[in-house]
């Protein structure tokens, strides 16, 4: 099944953003396990609304309903001139830059739909055409580039045990990416080829994307998947339970160090502790070319509701402060190995890897 024509809960394939003739079909993350609902996106507006609300999130998935947000906006335009369609598009992108400040992949995506635009000969009709067809393209590019990272992820996992037991943090997987998924995308090439065991998910406080979204995914596969509080990461490799850990990414800067959801660098902390290895699965729209290190990374704050409440009810007394960062910085030192499209990387090796200068 192709991205951009279906979206089904059961057939195995799950794509989260999906173009559907004159609107744009999100799956809604925010209502995962519990419901599966399609959310109709019809205006700029309601896509900038969707991604700030993490209706869709993930850095690829991002990006992709960024791209088909700048078609919505492109269709929204009254007027008849070139000049003031492209002015109208570049605020359309400007109120899609301001969703989320983290994953690289949605500035990536919004760039590469100006650049589309950019046909001096070309009339309204056929620069809205093109943008739709630019925006299919990236999410075509998505899930082939997602299925490249899991087949160069299976490479590079440990040769022993024959079965692995592999632990991810957060949901890198089709819901988070025009389908497939990239750390997950490793653990579906892993089970397709009979070399996983079982996946260690942690529930990935305060979101709780690995409890509701990536052991979503495992269920609608059929993949062995074991939930862990994150406090239980550090126990079950001192336990000897894991092989290996693969996590995705938001934005790697040049050096390698990586930007992912919150709670990930004390994975990577632990994984040095007990000698396993820690492997970053993303694509090249996650690598932001003008960054030399970590410390350039806009991490994101969220609202201490996530924190303070669970479910509908608040878990702490008045009179407490709060501090949300939906990401942090793993070190470069304490990665293994960054999962490409192209190939994997030593951190130290990736700049000149996708031939990029720092600085
Ligand atoms: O806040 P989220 O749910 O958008 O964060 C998602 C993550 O941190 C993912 O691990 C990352 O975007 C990689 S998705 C392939």
């Amino acid at each position: 099944m192709e991205a951009g024509v279906a979206v089904t809960a059961n057939s195995g394939t799950i794509f989260p953003v999906v173009w559907a003739g004159d609107r744009v079909q999100l799956i809604d993350q925010t209502r995962l396990p519990e419901q599966y609902e399609l959310k109709d996106i019809t205006t700029v507006a309601e896509m900038a609304t969707a991604i700030r609300t993490m209706v869709v999130r993930g850095a690829p998935a991002i990006g992709v309903a960024a791209a088909f947000g700048m078609v919505l906006g492109a269709r929204e335009y009254k007027g008849s001139d070139r000049e003031g369609f492209l002015v109208h598009l570049e605020k359309v992108a400007s109120e899609l830059r301001q969703t989320r400040p983290t994953a690289v992949n949605l500035f990536w995506a919004i760039d590469r739909m100006l650049r589309a635009a950019q046909q001096p000969t070309a009339t309204l009709e056929e620069l809205q055409q093109h943008l739709l067809e630019t925006a299919q393209s990236i999410a075509r590019e998505d899930v082939q580039t997602c299925q490249a990272i899991g087949e160069n992820g299976l490479r590079v996992l440990p040769k022993t045990p024959e079965k692995l037991r592999l632990l991810t943090h957060c949901n890198a997987g089709a819901l988070a990416t025009a389908g497939y998924g990239t750390a997950l995308g490793v653990v579906r090439a892993a089970w397709a080829a009979g070399r996983l065991e079982r996946l260690y998910a942690d529930e990935t406080r305060p979101r709780l994307q690995g409890a509701k979204l990536t052991a979503w995914e495992c269920v609608q596969e059929g993949i062995p998947v074991t939930l862990l509080a994150d406090t239980m990461a550090a126990h079950c490799m001192q336990r000897g339970m894991i092989d290996a850990v693969v996590v995705g990414a938001d934005r790697i800067a040049l050096n390698g160090d990586t930007a992912n959801k919150i709670g990930t660098y004390s994975v990577a902390l632990a994984a040095k502790a007990h000698n396993i290895p820690f492997f970053v699965a993303a694509p090249l729209s996650t690598i932001d070319t003008k960054i030399a290190t970590g410390a350039e990374i806009p991490i994101e704050e969220r609202h201490p509701q996530e924190i303070y409440q669970v479910g509908f009810s608040r878990i702490t007394p008045a009179g407490v402060d709060f501090y949300n960062p939906a990401f942090d910085v793993t070190p470069a030192h304490l990665i293994s190995g960054i999962i490409t499209e192209l190939g994997v990387f030593a951190p130290a090796d990736l700049a000149r890897g996708i031939g990029a200068t720092a600085g």
